[in-house]
């Protein structure tokens, strides 16, 4: 098939399907925000569950939390949120729609050819001049009449307190690494690991964006996946291109095609950074971040450090050195992932009859069902049921008896179910079921009694 121009298509099958709705649909809608439906939500648990065993389970010396996504306010002091977590924004005069100035100058960029061009780099000055230079117009009204740019903080504020005079500001985290930080001491005392070693987490972050409508590409509220590796200042490089590596082996290991990946360091490091670089995707709308790897020294254990009062010295048990471990962080979007993985996988094949199927070629792991089970007729329902309870209980399965076989082939190749299994006349007569292969189609004639293992060995779980 050929590359997808844009995501209208994945937008309408997840719609159709059950992947992602809309969120608040009944009522008109919530901007930028999405809800995963049944097999939404059987995607994303296999993502998540598949970058927990990567970076936890089959990792030396790593370990998981699930930090409150509510922290005492001191925590954005620390980071850095408070001060200067912004995007540049400017708004339009004529039509009063608010939009990200760089993002004006990267979609002005990709339809003039330009590339190259380090906008992460450039001061909000500089991307006024060039807005007005190149006259780059609004995108919601064909006007070029901006306002100055101003920066904006992305964290959403709410108020804690039981009465209304006496009330805190708090925030909803913008990110989950913070609780990973916070957590240091915590983690390294009970399990006594020995540094170098990780703490990971999954969870939701919340960001007041303003995104140009790339379905969950940037929404408002999302979940990260992130892990920080504490090492010694002198491992510090090895660790980043470690973490690297492993960037791309879990991003081609769930399905994402090498063709589609690379890398791209940034233009701009923060003043504390040493390295920091991008896997990028190519998505329909181009190339665009899909994950991060930052060699952030030991800066933020040294700022929680300064605004907590607590050391966060190590000492080293063989050297007896004392120092504060540098972090080198992974983090990447599980929605991002998914997105990226749902165009990955989408293919419309032409077949021989003239008729066209979509088909969702998941990585086995990764596919919401792994198997459904398809009574040829309504009469054979008793014992496609019982085959359907034992799979049951070793898979994620779904049962279908509606419609026509063939319709019922395209609707669990339409969300990329690996294997169908169909219960016909022989099913009662000599206890075998044809398995059909959503890839190549093909069939097998296999022994009910074999059945599990056939599908494990084929699934490769
Ligand atoms: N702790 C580092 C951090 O949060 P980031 O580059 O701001 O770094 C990391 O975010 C990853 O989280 C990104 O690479 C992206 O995959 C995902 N992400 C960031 N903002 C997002 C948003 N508004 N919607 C969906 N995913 C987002």
């Amino acid at each position: 098939m050929e590359k997808l121009e844009n995501l209208d298509k994945i937008v309408n099958l997840c719609k159709g399907r059950g992947f992602i709705f809309q969120g608040s649909e009944i009522y008109g809608g919530m901007g930028n925000t999405w809800d995963y439906g049944p097999i939404g939500i059987e995607l994303k648990n296999n993502v998540k569950r598949a970058w927990w065993k990567k970076f936890v389970q089959e990792a030396d010396n790593s370990f998981g939390v699930d930090a409150a996504i509510l922290m005492n306010s001191r925590v954005w002091d620390a980071s850095g949120h408070t001060a200067s977590f912004s995007d540049p924004k400017m708004d339009c005069k004529n039509c009063k729609t608010r939009h990200r100035a760089d993002n004006l100058i990267e979609d002005y960029n990709k339809k003039h050819g330009v590339e190259n061009m380090a906008v992460d780099a450039m001061s909000n000055e500089e991307m006024q001049a060039y807005i007005t230079e190149h006259q780059i117009k609004c995108p919601n009204c064909g006007k070029c009449d901006w306002t100055e740019i101003k920066n904006f903080n992305l964290m959403f504020s709410t108020k804690r307190g039981v009465t209304d005079s006496n009330q805190d500001v708090i925030y909803l985290r913008p990110e989950t690494a913070q609780g990973e930080f916070v957590n240091f001491l915590n983690v390294q005392r009970t399990t006594r690991a020995k540094v170098p070693f990780g703490i990971a987490q999954i969870g939701k972050a919340f960001r007041n964006e303003i995104t140009p409508g790339n379905f969950i590409f940037r929404t408002i509220e999302f979940e990260q996946m992130e892990h920080q590796f504490f090492c010694h200042e002198k491992d510090g490089e090895k660790y980043y291109n470690e973490y690297k590596q492993k960037a791309w082996d879990f991003a081609t290991s769930v399905g994402l095609k090498p063709e589609h990946l690379r890398f791209k360091d940034h233009d701009k490091l923060a003043f504390y950074a040493k390295a920091a670089c991008d896997l990028q995707y190519l998505f329909p709308m181009g190339w665009n971040e899909l994950n991060g790897i930052h060699n952030r020294t030991n800066h933020d254990l040294s700022r929680h450090q300064e605004f907590s009062g607590k050391s966060m010295l190590y000492l080293d048990p063989i050297t007896n050195e004392r120092y504060v471990p540098n972090d080198i962080e992974y983090s990447i979007g599980c929605d991002r992932l998914i997105l990226a993985l749902l165009c990955e996988a989408y293919d419309e094949e032409l077949l021989e009859n003239g008729e066209t199927r979509i088909v969702m070629h998941f990585a086995p792991h990764i596919a919401p069902y792994k198997v459904a089970v398809l009574p040829l007729q309504k009469n054979l329902s008793e014992k496609a049921r019982e085959v359907f309870k034992k799979l049951q209980t070793k898979f994620m399965a779904t049962y279908d008896e509606a419609g026509s076989i063939g319709k019922r082939y395209r609707r669990q190749d339409e969300i990329g179910t690996p294997y169908c299994v169909t219960i016909d006349f022989d099913s009662l007569e000599k206890d075998t079921v044809t398995v059909r292969d959503r890839d190549t189609m093909k069939q097998d004639i296999v022994k009910i009694d074999e059945l599990v293992d056939y599908l494990q060995q084929k699934l490769g779980l």
